[in-house]
């Protein structure tokens, strides 16, 4: 399954389903880059003196998965909402009682770096062993200088020593800090004028984000973060829409935002906008799920031509799994999205989400070497067979992993 994109950023629309299949294919991989793809049957033979074989007949090759949406940097864990939430309660009245981002504030300012990176290390491995082969990680639970940078800090260290591809976001305007409760403005200053700066001078960030959310942030601030952060080198993206129509959405094409997310509520201008403007709609079904408060409109948004990537959103309050398999089996019973569109919201289009579908997402020559065997006879059963991993070999930039 190469996913091709033959030379595009993104696939819209029906060419979402063209995943590209060739059937008794060979890869061929060298200096981390793929150097060679095509039927066996095409192939001439030569190989270099020292090469090794994988054998996957019978199996499915795909691109790996890359998740462009991802909190996974935290500390402490929210069980008890979880309980809460089957009792009843929901999402913003955890939230209001001191619960939500805020309980995860506490505990992230309480770990050390070290911590954060070994927690996170940890979760980037069982990444791989389901697929996953490039991640997403935002701040957001500092909402501090000290701990912003430290998460920062934390994120940019494990890019050198980890395995993953790991693209920082910077995201401060997340929640309002306890210390700021009642002064919106108070820490929408903070953000612009110390975080943003000292993100963006020291190249911690490849993007800023916002909640822009009714009780969060509203799309003034948001307008005013994203283009801080942009002036500073951060491109913009957005959670956008998740519980409350605001106009995310439009904001984002404004801005000219790589990729707005969430997008439940999202309106029909706001569709429009970000056709027009080809921002990535990064769709998070396991939110939906976990939460239980309705899915985005997939189906209009692909049907209108936007390009569409889904990502797991992992993090400990709205979705607590990093398993992109099962995301895409929730995006086919709940979303309408069709196996081969889901395939290709996770790679391909999730790498643009990224800015990085020129090297990342699909199988082609002179792309990076990150590709997945699956013990499928059919790409359909990923999303079909779900809650079991059919992953069986990661291979990251033309290496067999050994996880
Ligand atoms: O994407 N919506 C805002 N942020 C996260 C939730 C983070 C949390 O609850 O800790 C999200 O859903
Ligand atoms: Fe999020």
């Amino acid at each position: 399954m190469t996913v091709s994109a033959h030379g595009g950023r993104v696939k819209t629309g029906p060419a979402m389903r063209d995943l590209g299949i060739i059937r008794d294919a060979g890869v061929l991989c060298r200096d981390g880059k793929i150097s060679w793809v095509g039927p066996m049957s095409s192939w001439d033979g030569g190989l270099p003196p020292d090469f090794s074989e994988l054998d996957a007949t019978g199996m499915v090759v795909l691109p790996g998965f890359v998740d462009s949406h991802t909190h996974m940097m935290f500390a402490g864990s929210r069980e008890g909402e979880f309980a809460l939430r089957a009792e009843g309660a929901n999402y913003q009245q955890i939230a209001e009682q001191g619960g939500g981002i805020l309980s995860t504030v506490r505990h992230v300012r309480a770990a050390t770096k070290k911590e954060l990176k070994r927690s996170t290390a940890r979760f980037l491995t069982e990444m791989l062993r389901h697929g996953t082969t490039a991640a997403e990680i935002k701040t957001g639970y500092g909402l501090d200088m000290d701990s912003e940078v430290k998460m920062l800090e934390a994120i940019h260290e494990l890019r050198d020593e980890e395995i993953s591809t790991i693209v920082p976001t910077f995201i401060g305007a997340h929640a309002v800090p306890p210390e700021f409760r009642g002064d919106l403005q108070g820490y929408v200053d903070l953000v612009c004028t110390q975080m943003i700066p000292y993100a963006g001078r020291r190249h911690l960030a490849s993007f800023c984000d916002v909640f822009c959310e009714s009780g969060y942030f509203g799309l003034q601030e948001a307008e005013r973060i994203l283009l801080e952060g942009k002036r500073w080198g951060m491109a913009p993206k957005i959670h956008a829409e998740e519980l409350t129509p605001l106009g995310g959405a439009e904001l984002a094409a404004r801005v000219g935002a790589v990729s707005a997310d969430h997008l439940e509520n999202v309106s029909d201008r706001g569709i429009a906008a970000l056709r027009d403007a080809q921002v990535v709609a990064v769709l998070l079904p396991g939110v939906s799920f976990f939460l239980n408060h309705g899915y985005a409109p997939a189906r209009r948004l692909i049907d209108a031509g936007v390009p569409v990537a889904i990502a797991s959103d992992f993090n400990p309050g709205s979705c607590m799994s990093y398993a992109m398999p099962l995301m895409l089996t929730i995006a086919c019973t709940h979303m309408r999205v069709t196996p081969e569109e889901a395939l290709t919201a996770a790679t391909l289009n999730a790498a643009a989400a990224l800015g990085l579908s020129a090297t990342l997402g699909s199988v082609e020559v002179g792309k990076q070497a990150d590709l997945i065997v699956a013990d499928v006879a059919d790409y359909r059963t990923i999303a079909y067979h779900f809650g079991t991993n059919h992953v069986r070999r990661t291979i990251k930039n033309g290496t067999l992993l050994e996880l």
